[in-house]
């Protein structure tokens, strides 16, 4: 009797610490992700975000956060609540492990140069072009830029459920005029 009960607990640790291998059709899984986000995660154009190379911790908590509703999303929402935790860790994993690859975008001379100045505010969390190796902080650098300027817009709105308080209040101190040249800037950046 002593026994069966040490074995029942020694299965569910193993399967806790591999809990991301129960998942084994990640690319299947993936594969629907990659037909808005790009093959690969790398995304070919203007409002939808490349995800592949942004970090694992990053991945995993945005997806999480929308699936608990503490996030809007007004095109993830729907669509996350139909994954497992489990699903949602394989995925940050998997997308975390492919290479990130900027898509670098030419900005008018004027408006690269008001972004550079708007973003020495942003450059102690992003670094200077935006390539962060923070765990919970995603890469600017070549990002599409009309994504990072919608991002931004939703950060500056109180009514938009954005629960990172220190990126809501940097967004929110950047004027008005300086939010576009940003997003520009860092969709600019090549590395
Ligand atoms: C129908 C199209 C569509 C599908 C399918 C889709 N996404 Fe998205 N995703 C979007 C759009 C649009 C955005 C950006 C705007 C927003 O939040 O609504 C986004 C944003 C994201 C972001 C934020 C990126 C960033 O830079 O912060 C992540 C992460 C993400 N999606 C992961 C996934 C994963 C993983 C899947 C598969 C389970 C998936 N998406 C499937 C359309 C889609
Ligand atoms: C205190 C650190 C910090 C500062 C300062 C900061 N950011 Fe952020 N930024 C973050 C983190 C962390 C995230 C991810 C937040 C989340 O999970 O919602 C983020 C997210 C973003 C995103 C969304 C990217 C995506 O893929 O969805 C944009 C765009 C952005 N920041 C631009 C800026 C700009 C422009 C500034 C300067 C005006 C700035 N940030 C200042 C830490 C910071």
């Amino acid at each position: 009797m002593k026994r069966a009960v040490l074995s029942v607990l020694s299965v569910a640790g193993l399967c806790a610490a591999t809990g991301a291998l129960a998942v084994d059709n990640i690319r299947g899984l993936a594969m629907t992700c990659d037909n808005c986000h790009g093959t690969g995660g790398t995304s070919v154009g203007l409002s939808m975000p490349s995800i592949a190379g942004l970090p694992e911790a990053y991945l995993k908590n945005i997806m999480m956060e929308w699936k608990t509703g503490k996030r809007a999303s007004a095109n993830m929402t729907r669509l996350i609540k139909g994954y497992s935790e489990d699903e949602i860790a394989a995925l940050a994993g998997y997308y975390a492990k492919l290479p990130w690859k900027p898509q670098p975008q030419s900005v008018a001379a004027d408006v690269l140069l008001k972004g550079k100045d708007a973003s020495e505010a942003c450059e102690n969390c992003h670094g200077k072009t935006g390539a962060s190796e923070e765990d919970d902080t995603p890469h600017l650098n070549g990002q599409w830029a009309k994504y990072l300027e919608l991002e931004l817009m939703k950060y500056r709105d109180p009514g938009f459920a954005m629960p990172h308080r220190k990126m809501t209040n940097a967004a929110k101190k950047l004027g008005a005029d300086q939010v576009q040249p940003a997003a520009q800037y860092y969709g600019a950046q090549s590395k």
